[in-house]
Order: structure tokens, then C-alpha cells, then sequence
């Protein structure tokens, strides 16, 4: 067992939420947090709903699902951080609210040696651990969707992560949740959206110029390759939104065309229409 047994998580959305789930499933103390209490209510049904799936795929009893729950609190008050031995911040993708978010943390959580990670997907995590006086304890720690199913955590330290510090990440990340960890740089992207988003952009630049139809460019990754999904239907489960946050990202650093956001991915996310998370992208989930 790890030394990590008191977790918070920062924003309770898709990514938060799950991170907030598997770690109560491992037996840790959780506090979840966000901006305002609907937001947290929100993402306290999201995962009571996941918990529900779970046990009704048998794959929690529930008893184990009552006692998850009961390791699980929220709230929108940062101060309840003070005790956490590892937080890990899960907002939207954006430098400057996760920079704010760094720097309070590093305010409010007491022990010097508690670890701060960023579960961003392409924002430098350098950039978060200057936002707080103590660098070597800021890590990257970045899951993927749907965060109970995909075993995959990248580990990424930033030029002052100490060794320590990544030593504790792994041991949470594989002898606590049991997921498998690869270790990228510190680099926009990082190992899985370089190689992910310029394929998610070529598919929505395919389906906009009219070369194939959504359906077919789905079918054709899952039939032609054997996808669990296609890229359409992924961007949606990612969030459109997210898509074009990590995109941005990546372009800013690079300057790859390949990186940059079609006009319609463009709109769509003007539009609201953000993938699963908002009812509707390129496919309908009404
Ligand atoms: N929570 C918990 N369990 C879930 C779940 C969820 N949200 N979604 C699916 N599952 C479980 C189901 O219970 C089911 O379990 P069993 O096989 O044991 O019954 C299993 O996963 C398969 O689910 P379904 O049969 O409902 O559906 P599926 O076979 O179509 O799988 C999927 C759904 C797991 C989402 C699968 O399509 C998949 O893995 N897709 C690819 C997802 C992916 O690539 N994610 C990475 C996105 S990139 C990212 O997240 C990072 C970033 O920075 C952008």
C-alpha cells in the first residue's frame, strides 16, 4: 500500500469524477472538489451513476459500492485540501485556471512533501509547478476516458520533479489504482495525444471536406482496424471542447500544421455542441 491515503481531486467533471472514483475503490480517503455546488452535484450523480453501472455488471458488490461512497466527500470549500497527502487537479483545460488552482494549493495543503499533480493533457506541467514555491512536488499524472476501463496513467515530470516525488506517483498510479504507467516528457501532448489528436483532426478535416460520411470514417477505424470506437465517435466521448483545448495546445508549442483545429471543430465547440457531454457532436445521444 501506498503512503498515499488521504486523495483530493480538483473539478468533478469527466476526468475528476473518474479519478475521484477509482481512488475510493481503492480503499483512500477522497475529497472531491469544484467551483459551485451544482457543479459538484453534478459530478456526485456521475459518480454514484458509474458506481451503479459497476454493480450492475458485477463487478462491485454493494457493500463494496456503500463503502466506496462513504470514502467519498465534497465539497467547495479548498481549506478541506490542508490534510491531502497527494491532490490531483482535473479542470478544464485551461492554462490559467489550472495555474490559479496550482498556486492556491500550494497555499492551502499543508504537508511539505504532498504531491500536486495536474491531470492536464498538454499544458507544461514546469508551468504548474512554478505557479507553487515547491516544483519538485508537481507531477503529471495524466488518465484517460473512461478512467474505470482504460489502465493507461502517463507520468510526466517537469525539469524539477524530484525523484521522490515520482517514485510516490507510480506507486499510486500502479500498486494503488493498478494501472500501467508509461513516462513521457514534459512536452504538449505528451506520448498518447501526439499520436491521438493529428488522427482525430484528420478525421473530422475528412468528414468536413465531404470525403466520406461520419458513419463510414467510424466504421472504417473499427471494421478496417479493429478500434474499440472511430475517431468521431471518440472526439465525442473526449469532449469536442477538449479536443480543441489539447489541439491549441499543441500547436502552440510545435507550430505543426498537422495540430491545427479544422473551421468545423471550430464552430461545433461554438455552437455547444461539445460530443456526449452535451447530448450531441457528430452523433446524437439524445
Ligand atoms: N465507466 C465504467 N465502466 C465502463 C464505462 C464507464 N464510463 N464505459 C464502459 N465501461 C465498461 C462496461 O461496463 C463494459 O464492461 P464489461 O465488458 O466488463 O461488461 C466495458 O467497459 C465495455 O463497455 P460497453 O460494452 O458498454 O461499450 P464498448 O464495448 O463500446 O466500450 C469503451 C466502451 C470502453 C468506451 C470503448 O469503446 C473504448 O475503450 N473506447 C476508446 C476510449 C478511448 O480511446 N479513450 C481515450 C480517450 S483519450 C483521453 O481520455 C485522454 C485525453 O487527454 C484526451
Amino acid at each position: 500500500m501506498s503512503g498515499i491515503q488521504r486523495v483530493g481531486i480538483v473539478g468533478a467533471g469527466l476526468m475528476g469524477s473518474g479519478i475521484a472514483e477509482v481512488s475510493a475503490r481503492a480503499g483512500l480517503d477522497v475529497v472531491v472538489t469544484e467551483v459551485n455546488q451544482l457543479a459538484l452535484e453534478t459530478g456526485a450523480r456521475r459518480i454514484e451513476k458509474s458506481f451503479e453501472r459497476a454493480v450492475r455488471g458485477q463487478k462491485l458488490s454493494e457493500q463494496e459500492r456503500d463503502a466506496a461512497l462513504s470514502r467519498l466527500r465534497y465539497t467547495t470549500n479548498l481549506d478541506e485540501f490542508a490534510d491531502r497527502d497527494l491532490v490531483v487537479e482535473a479542470i478544464a483545460e485551461n492554462e490559467q485556471a489550472k495555474l490559479e488552482v496550482f498556486t492556491a494549493l500550494d497555499k492551502v495543503v499543508a504537508a511539505p512533501d504532498a504531491i500536486l499533480a495536474s491531470n492536464t493533457s498538454s499544458i507544461p506541467i514546469m508551468k504548474l509547478g512554478m505557479a507553487t514555491t515547491r516544483p519538485a512536488y508537481v507531477v503529471g499524472l495524466h488518465f484517460f476516458n473512461p478512467v474505470p476501463v482504460l489502465k493507461l496513467v502517463e507520468l510526466i515530470p517537469s525539469l524539477l520533479t524530484s525523484e521522490e516525488t515520482l517514485a510516490a506517483a507510480t506507486d499510486f498510479a500502479t500498486g494503488t489504482l493498478g494501472k500501467t504507467v508509461i513516462r513521457s516528457q514534459d512536452r504538449a501532448g505528451f506520448v498518447v495525444n501526439a499520436l491521438l489528436i493529428p488522427y482525430l483532426l484528420s478525421a473530422i478535416r475528412m468528414m468536413e471536406s465531404g470525403f466520406a460520411s461520419v458513419e463510414d470514417i467510424d466504421n472504417g477505424m473499427v471494421h478496417g482496424c479493429s478500434h474499440p470506437m472511430g475517431p468521431l465517435r471518440l472526439a465525442d466521448l473526449i469532449g469536442l471542447d477538449t479536443v480543441k483545448a489539447v489541439a491549441e495546445s499543441m500547436y502552440e508549442e510545435f507550430k505543426e500544421p498537422l495540430y491545427t483545429a479544422p473551421p468545423l471543430l471550430l464552430r461545433m465547440v461554438d455552437a455547444g455542441l461539445l460530443g456526449k457531454k452535451s447530448n450531441r457532436g457528430f452523433y446524437d445521444y439524445q
